[in-house]
């Protein structure tokens, strides 16, 4: 996770698209998330192991005007009956840093539990270090 502020970039956004549908990546998908027709944000599911069926998830919403407004629950709310629906996932797992209270709220509200805790995983841009918390959820039916 980037520790900073995220700003849109249409043209960096395009490239990662672009990487991870260019079949460099196979077990990544990449979708945009939208507000009024409007793209305010980037939703991925990452590593699916169609084995395991187990797959991680990366969300970033464009600023704060869109922030704290329910759209990035809603947003995994939608990827996590994606990752059941279509891709045969029964496990979805997400890591946030310890700082990142609203990430880790809303990991709790969509129930998650926290699996795993690294001391001082992030390195910061100013050179501290932040901990890595790992939250993991089964996928129900009724989910
Ligand atoms: C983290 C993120 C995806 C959340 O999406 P969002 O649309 O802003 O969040 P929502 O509005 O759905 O929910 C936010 C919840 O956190 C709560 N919250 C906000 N700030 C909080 C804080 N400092 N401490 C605790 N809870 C907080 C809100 O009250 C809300 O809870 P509620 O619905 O029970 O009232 C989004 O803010 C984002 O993209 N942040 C930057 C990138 C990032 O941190 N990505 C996650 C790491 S992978």
């Amino acid at each position: 996770m980037d520790p900073s502020p995220f700003r849109y970039n249409r043209e960096q956004i395009s490239r990662s698209y672009a990487y991870n549908h260019g079949g460099y990546r196979e077990n990544y998908v990449h979708f945009g998330v939208f507000l009024d027709n409007r793209p305010v944000g980037s939703f991925q599911l990452k590593r699916m192991d169609p084995e395991k069926k187990q797959c991680e998830f990366g969300i970033i919403l464009q600023d704060d005007s869109v922030k704290n407004k329910g759209i990035g629950t809603e947003a995994i709310r939608a990827g996590m009956k994606i990752a059941r629906d279509q891709y045969g996932m029964e496990t979805i797992i997400g890591d946030t840093m310890g700082r990142n209270r609203r990430m880790m709220h809303v990991f709790e509200k969509l129930g998650f539990s926290l699996t795993e805790m690294v001391p001082g995983a992030f390195e910061l841009p100013d050179g501290s270090r932040e901990d890595r918390y790992v939250y993991t959820r089964t996928l129900k039916e009724d989910d």
